[in-house]
């Protein structure tokens, strides 16, 4: 069976800098739903956990909070262990503010953990409105991160032919950098 041989890396810049306007109609868009479709569930449960402590809910703002905290854990896994690092070696580009945002996200993680503490202690307004400021600020960090991790991955992502795609998607980080590597070296 025939090798297939790892793509050739791209210098086109002007596939970098694709406008957001022109990521649905790219004919590799439908292959990055899947990110773009977890990134809108978070963007809704951020809006939907504020809603729930400010309907004096918060018990079951906590769990819903619990539950998806687990959820980013396995996306930023995915992201730092291999799309991170495949992007980074593929295309040359540092992706460390990206990795940064992720620990901004945790710094306010750990701040809205201690405002739903408080609230169960103690069910008041006051411990209420801060843990609102605390998820407010957390959303803050999350949309911003979102917006500027799509600005750089998805460009980069579509500039890969399917096949590519779907060996990167389908293959283990290590055997795909060993790939990247032997490429470079034949270049
Ligand atoms: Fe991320
Ligand atoms: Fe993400």
């Amino acid at each position: 069976m025939q090798q297939k041989q790892p793509p050739r890396v791209s210098t086109a810049t002007s596939a970098f800098h694709l406008p957001r306007s022109e990521w649905p109609s790219h004919p590799n868009y439908p292959q990055q739903v899947l990110l773009m479709g977890a990134h809108q569930n978070f963007r809704e449960i951020s809006l939907h956990v504020v809603t729930l402590v400010k309907e004096q809910r918060a018990p079951r703002a906590k769990r819903l909070f619990s539950s998806w905290m687990m959820a980013m854990r396995g996306h930023e896994h995915y992201e730092e262990s291999k799309l991170f690092k495949y992007l980074s070696q593929r295309y040359g580009l540092s992706m460390s503010a990206l990795e940064e945002g992720h620990e901004e996200l945790h710094e306010k993680e750990a701040w809205v953990n201690d405002g739903f503490a408080a609230c169960a202690r103690e069910d008041s307004q006051e411990h209420r409105d801060a843990l609102v400021e605390a998820l407010l600020a957390y959303r803050d960090v999350l949309w911003a991160h979102l917006k500027l991790e799509e600005d750089t991955v998805i460009p980069l992502l579509l500039a890969m032919t399917p096949e590519e795609f779907q060996r990167y998607y389908n293959g283990d980080i290590q055997s795909l950098l060993e790939e990247l590597e032997a490429m470079k070296e034949e270049a």
